[in-house]
C-alpha cells in the first residue's frame, strides 16, 4: 500500500500553488458557483489521488479490479489467437497497470501505443515496459483521447490489425450519452476494421455497490477528500476539509454510484479569492460510476458503430470484458 497516515484534518492552506492549472482554476470556480456544487472526477488524480487510487484498487471491498485482471489472465491469449500476435495495441490511458503486462505477455510482436494527456505519466509507464519488453516498438502519444488521434504509426502496422485497449471500467465514469462519443471517437483513432478490448462493470446488489466505493478502511474516503486537499493547496483554499464527509450513494435511475462530499455542518470558506458558503447536508458531487447490464454494453457499443465478437465474464458475473470490433470494414492504406 502506498498510505501514509490520513492528514484529512490537517490546518488549510491559504497560500496557492505557484502556477496552478488554469483548467482545474476554472472548472473549481465553476463547479462550485453551481446550486448543486460539483467538480469533475478527473481533478481527483493528483499524486496522492493517483496513490490512494492504487490503494483503492487493493482494498477487500473493490471487486473491479481484481475481478477484471483474472479475466484478462484468462482470456487474453484467446484475443491474441483471434487477432494474431502482431498487433498494434493503442491503450487509451498511460498504461502503469498490471493489466497492461498481462496483454502484452500474450502479444509478443505487438506495438505498444499509449495515448495519455499527461506526458509524466506516459514517460513513467514506458520506461517500465521498457524495462519488460526490451524488443516491442513503444510509441507513446501526449494527446487528449477524448477526441480522434493521430497515431504516428510506421508504414508496417498500416496492414497489421489494431487493438484499443479501455480496462478498467473507466467508461463508467462518463454518461452514457459521453461514452458513445468516447467510443466513437476510439473508432475514429484505431480506424474501420479495428478490435476494441474493453473492461465495463455491471449492475448487481446496491450493498456490494456501495461498499466498493465506502470501504470500511476509509481509502475512498480519504481519495475523496483529497479533492479538497488539492483544492486548499493549489488554489489557495481555505475549506475546512475535517467537517466533510465522504458519501456514495446508489441512484437506481442513472444506475450508478455517485460519490459525494458532504457537509457536516454549515460552512463558509474561499477559493481562489472567492467566497462559498455551503449548508449542513449540502454536497459537492465528485464522480458518477455507472454500471450496466450485458444488453445495456451491447447498445452503448452498437451506437457507437461496435459490435461485440466475445463477451467474458467471472462466475459471480460481476464484470464484463468485452472484444468488439468495428461495423465497417478496414480501409487499405
Ligand atoms: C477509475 N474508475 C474506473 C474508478 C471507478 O470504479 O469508477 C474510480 C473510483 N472511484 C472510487 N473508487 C474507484
Amino acid at each position: 500500500m502506498y498510505l501514509t497516515a490520513p492528514r484529512i484534518d490537517e490546518t488549510p492552506v491559504a497560500r496557492p500553488a505557484s502556477r496552478p492549472d488554469p483548467a482545474f482554476r476554472a472548472e473549481v470556480r465553476r463547479g462550485l458557483a453551481q446550486p448543486q456544487k460539483a467538480i469533475p472526477a478527473r481533478w481527483f488524480y493528483d499524486m496522492r489521488g493517483s496513490q490512494l487510487f492504487e490503494a483503492i484498487t487493493q482494498v477487500p471491498e473493490y471487486y473491479p479490479t481484481r475481478t477484471e485482471t483474472a479475466l484478462l489472465q484468462a482470456h487474453c491469449p484467446a484475443v491474441a489467437e483471434r487477432i494474431g500476435t502482431e498487433a498494434t495495441v493503442v491503450e487509451f490511458g498511460s498504461g502503469s497497470s498490471i493489466k497492461t503486462r498481462i496483454l502484452l505477455k500474450t502479444l509478443p510482436r505487438a506495438t505498444y501505443v499509449p495515448i495519455d494527456i499527461c506526458g509524466e505519466f506516459l514517460d513513467e509507464a514506458c520506461t517500465a515496459l521498457r524495462d519488460l519488453f526490451p524488443a516491442m516498438p513503444i510509441v507513446p502519444v501526449e494527446a487528449n483521447f477524448m477526441e480522434p488521434v493521430h497515431l504516428p504509426l510506421p508504414r508496417e502496422s498500416a496492414d497489421r490489425p489494431m487493438l484499443g485497449f479501455f480496462p478498467g471500467s473507466t467508461i463508467g465514469n462518463l454518461t452514457p450519452d459521453a461514452a458513445v462519443d468516447l467510443l466513437r471517437s476510439m473508432r475514429g483513432t484505431l480506424g474501420e476494421g479495428a478490435y476494441l478490448l474493453i473492461g465495463i462493470d455491471r449492475v448487481k446488489a446496491p450493498e456490494r455497490l456501495v461498499s466498493a466505493y465506502d470501504d470500511a478502511g476509509g481509502v475512498t474516503a480519504l481519495f475523496n477528500l483529497n479533492l479538497l486537499q488539492r483544492i486548499n493547496r493549489e488554489l489557495g483554499g481555505s475549506i475546512p476539509v475535517g467537517e466533510f464527509r465522504h458519501v456514495a450513494r446508489w441512484n437506481p435511475v442513472a444506475s450508478r454510484i455517485e460519490m459525494h462530499l458532504e457537509a457536516r455542518r454549515a460552512v463558509s470558506f474561499e477559493v481562489d479569492g472567492q467566497s462559498f458558503r455551503m449548508e449542513r447536508g449540502e454536497t459537492i458531487h465528485t464522480e458518477n460510476c455507472h454500471k450496466y447490464r450485458p444488453g445495456e454494453m451491447r447498445v452503448l457499443l452498437a451506437a457507437a458503430g461496435w459490435h461485440e465478437l466475445e463477451h467474458w465474464t467471472d462466475a459471480q458475473g460481476d464484470f464484463s470484458l468485452i472484444l468488439a470490433k468495428t461495423d465497417g470494414a478496414r480501409q487499405e492504406p
